[in-house]
């Protein structure tokens, strides 16, 4: 089973950016990490990451047609994005959404909503960058691997 795991905004700067928040774990870390996973829960991991919103919507329409599971940190467009919650809806395969950080115990009241957890079959957040794989053994439990 193929699975898309879509890193949005600044996540490309992960292991440099913030590390008292988001670990030292680089994105290419994460990205290899996430295909070991994927591989032994039987998943065939593709990561992509973009600081472009039109670029992630774009992946995630090409996901619901090709029926396709998505783990979905979408970073900062989580809490305001109407165009990520209307593509999120659409998706026909497990969606789950995953953050580094736990969004909804940060001071910033901006943090406290998501536009993407009311699409999700599972939101796994604050764990660090292991969220990712109990995402991925999610989304392998759910496709029978
Ligand atoms: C994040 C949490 C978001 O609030 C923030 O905007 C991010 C990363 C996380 O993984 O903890 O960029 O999604």
């Amino acid at each position: 089973t193929k699975a898309l795991v879509l890193n949005g905004p600044n996540l490309g700067r992960l292991g440099r950016r913030q590390p008292e928040i988001y670990g030292h774990t680089t994105h290419d870390e994460l990205a290899e990490l996430c295909r070991q996973w994927g591989a032994a829960a039987g998943l065939d991991v593709e990561v992509r990451q973009t600081n472009h919103e039109g670029e992630l919507l774009d992946w995630l329409n090409a996901a619901a047609d090709d029926g396709i599971p998505v783990v979905l940190n979408a970073a900062a467009w989580t809490h305001y994005s109407l165009a990520l919650h209307d593509a999120c809806a659409q998706l026909t395969a497990p969606l789950v959404e995953v953050h580094i950080s736990e969004p909804k115990q940060r001071p910033e009241e901006f943090r406290h909503t998501s536009y993407v957890e009311q699409h999700a079959a599972r939101t796994i957040s604050g764990q660090g960058v292991d969220g990712y794989r109990l995402a991925l053994e999610f989304i392998a439990a759910q496709a029978g691997q």
